[in-house]
């Protein structure tokens, strides 16, 4: 009979223990240990690859002599993919892909594994049946005739499909339905997510063959799992976006072969997910006449200018307390930028219900688009619509500063391309030249701003 041992994992970092203890040692957190059982006597994830990338050497070498540059990047057909991993995939590497059930995950994967027309792709999933996967497929306007299924969920068959299959691209959906026979806790279980993924990372590394992994979120919005599992893993991207909205953000939290600060966007359609080069053009809505409550502002996604359009509603309270209410937008920081409009410029903003509102379901964290939210929620307060040609960028400080931003340029050069005619901005942007040819406002103070637009 196989001999049965208990352990006990943080939930946060991974540290192992004999016995329960209340204080993790490793990370310092309360409560987080539970107890899995481990099963020692039973066959390891096999290691017999066919395929040696040579990588790891089995002496210290000086870092002098390692060579440069035998780090060939895969190319990535996908252009907001490859944007995101930094320009291709790192042969050996293994990238961890988040987000919330139903945001598009499996498709973006399955997307990815149909464009590599010339490799061979295993698709691993422990979620869909292989009618279901085909079925998707079906929609999805690729194909790859090397790409396999394989619905399985123990490590060592699958250990066993590397060897048969000899695969270039391996995509695993989902790291949280993977079982080792080696450990005898359930799916999903820490001490399960971290060996099944240590076998994953393993046949990466040995193998030089890209893995995809696909994670499951926790309530709070975090991959569910182990801490440890983001440390284990070379990238970590976040599928995000708004499930009523068709756009989708892919972000990289974690980059060890390229910046974090690059994003990917796409439009969910009912022929897959497609990549969404020009995102300033869809995001601004097609108006014919200038409505109140609306000013375009140049933020900066990643690396990208994308122009957005942050839109106000100001509207009578009925109640004691006004709504304040924010949708893509900090509501802190809205109470702030109401308050200064309260005591900097005389706006009764206390008798007065707002909504402010970033359209396309965007999250913007920028402060950059402090000032168009300002103009929108002041356009809708007047009642006085603002030209549709003219762009805001700039940070509010709490005195009702006007701040200078971030790569102004770019952010200008966006919305000259877009058609654009003038661009509020800092008084404190040091602009070298204005080559753009849009008129430049600058404004240092609200107030200031308030009486160019409204007068
Ligand atoms: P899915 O990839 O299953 O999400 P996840 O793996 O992150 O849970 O995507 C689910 C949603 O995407 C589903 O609600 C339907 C939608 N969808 C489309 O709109 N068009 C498509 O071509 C596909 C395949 C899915
Ligand atoms: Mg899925």
């Amino acid at each position: 009979m196989a001999k049965t041992q208990t352990t006990f994992f943080c939930k946060n970092c991974g540290a192992s223990s004999a016995k329960w203890v209340g204080k993790c040692p490793g990370c310092g957190e309360w409560n987080t240990f539970v107890e899995e059982v481990i099963v020692k006597d039973k066959p390891d994830f096999k290691n017999t690859w066919k395929k040696e990338s040579g990588a790891r050497t089995a002496k210290p070498v000086l870092l002098e002599d390692v060579e440069k540059g035998n780090e060939q990047r895969i190319p990535v057909q996908d252009q907001e993919l490859a944007r995101v991993l930094g320009g291709g995939l790192v042969p050996g590497s293994v990238v961890l892909i988040g987000g919330e059930p139903g945001i598009g995950k499996s498709t973006l994967l399955l997307q990815v594994a149909l464009q590599f027309s010339n490799k061979r792709v295993l698709y691993i999933s422990g979620e869909e049946s292989e009618t279901q996967i085909k079925m998707r497929a079906d929609r999805i306007p690729f194909t790859n005739n090397s790409c396999y299924l394989f619905t399985e969920t123990s490590t060592q068959k699958i250990g066993k499909a590397f060897n048969d299959l000899d695969p270039d691209i391996v995509i695993v959906d989902s790291i949280q339905t993977l079982q080792s026979d080696h450990i005898d806790s359930t799916a999903g279980s820490i001490s399960q997510i971290k060996e099944t993924a240590g076998d994953m990372i393993k046949f990466a590394k040995e193998t030089g063959t890209p893995v995809f992994l696909i994670g499951h979120i926790t309530k709070d919005g975090t991959l569910a799992g182990p801490k440890l599992l983001e440390h284990m893993v070379d990238t970590v991207l976040q599928f995000e976006g708004d499930r009523h909205h068709v756009y989708r953000i892919l972000r990289s939290t974690k980059n060890r072969f390229g910046s974090t600060n690059e994003i990917g966007i796409y439009e969910m359609q009912p022929g897959g997910l497609r990549e969404v080069s020009n995102p300033s053009e869809i995001l601004i809505s097609q108006r014919d006449q200038a409505l109140s409550g609306v000013a375009i502002s140049a933020t900066l996604e990643g690396m990208r200018p994308l122009l957005i359009e942050t839109q106000a509603l100001v509207s009578a309270a009925v109640y004691g307390t006004p709504q304040r209410n924010s949708n893509g937008y900090d509501a802190k920081r809205l109470n702030m930028l109401l308050a200064i409009l309260e005591k900097k410029c005389g706006l009764r903003m206390g008798m007065h219900d707002v909504f402010v509102n970033i359209a396309g379901g965007l999250r913007v964290e920028d402060p950059g688009i402090d000032l168009s939210i300002v103009a929108a929620i002041v356009s809708s307060y007047e009642n006085v619509p603002i030209d549709n040609k003219i762009c805001f960028v700039g940070e509010v400080g709490l005195s009702g500063e006007i701040r200078a931003v971030s790569r102004i340029e770019q952010r200008i050069s966006e919305a000259g391309k877009l058609g654009f005619k003038t661009v509020y901005l800092s008084k404190f942007n040091k602009l070298p030249e204005n080559k753009s040819g849009l008129t430049i406002v600058e404004v240092s103070k609200l107030d200031e701003l308030l009486s160019f637009l409204f007068g």
